[in-house]
């Protein structure tokens, strides 16, 4: 094996785009699971709550190398999309989201090439969850492939209105009426007080049963 590190610009058909990020969706998907089950060896709680993960269909990926000017080939697909391989973590409290961000850039064989927090600086639409880009290297017979991967960590509440917005969004083809879209930034700023609360609520549960005023 030559060990020839490369950027995935030797893929050369769909069968290998899927083949490669496939590993490197369950690479990334792996690590997760065995830190999310070494936190709870440690601290007796999980981060998180739960993962999914997926590949881009072809046909979106085709859609957004249009929007963005691309011809469709294999070359343009590796080089301009991001998130082929896409994995959310959903946690429960906004700070596992952090200490999941900060495990998996402490990871040796991950590099993290983008981060995107709109939980600190959420999107107009009220859009909230903290985004990496990373890659990792997929091992073949006589290569190794540094494949991206779009991770999204967000809390279940956040997750509970990226869904109910995703598809408002694409039912109203991103033209949604005034009264839905500050509905929907009404519902965000709801969520953001629910998380704030159930945290506080949560720390202070910590505190109790740490001084050892109870045994629960
Ligand atoms: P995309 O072309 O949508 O991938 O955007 P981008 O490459 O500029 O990255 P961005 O960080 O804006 O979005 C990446 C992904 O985050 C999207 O594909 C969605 O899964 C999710 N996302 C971003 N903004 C929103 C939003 O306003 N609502 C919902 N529901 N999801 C969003
Ligand atoms: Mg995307």
């Amino acid at each position: 094996m030559q060990n020839r590190v490369d950027n995935g610009e030797g893929i050369e058909s769909w069968k290998e785009v899927t083949l490669v990020y496939n590993a490197a969706l369950r690479q990334v998907q792996t690590k997760m699971e065995i830190l999310n089950d070494e936190f709870q060896h440690v601290h007796q709680y999980n981060p998180i709550e739960h993962i999914k993960a997926r590949i881009k269909t072809p046909e979106s990926i085709v859609k957004k190398l249009k929007r963005h000017g691309y011809e469709s080939t294999i070359d343009n697909m590796v080089k301009h999309i991001k998130d082929i391989a896409g994995i959310r973590i959903i946690c429960s409290f906004t700070s596992d989201i952090y200490r999941i961000a900060e495990m998996i850039s402490e990871q040796k064989d991950i590099k993290v090439i983008g981060v995107k927090d709109y939980i600190t600086y959420p999107k107009a639409s009220g859009y909230k969850s903290y985004h990496m880009i990373i890659t990792v290297p997929v091992y073949l017979s006589d290569r190794i492939v540094d494949t991206r991967v779009e991770i999204q960590i967000r809390t279940v509440a956040m997750d509970f209105w990226a869904s109910l917005e995703h598809k408002i969004h694409y039912k109203f083809e991103g033209d949604a009426p005034d009264h839905i879209k500050s509905g929907l930034i009404e519902c965000a700023k709801m969520v953001g007080d629910l998380d704030a609360r159930m945290l506080a609520l949560n720390e202070e549960i910590l505190a109790i049963s740490q001084s050892g005023q109870s045994d629960y």
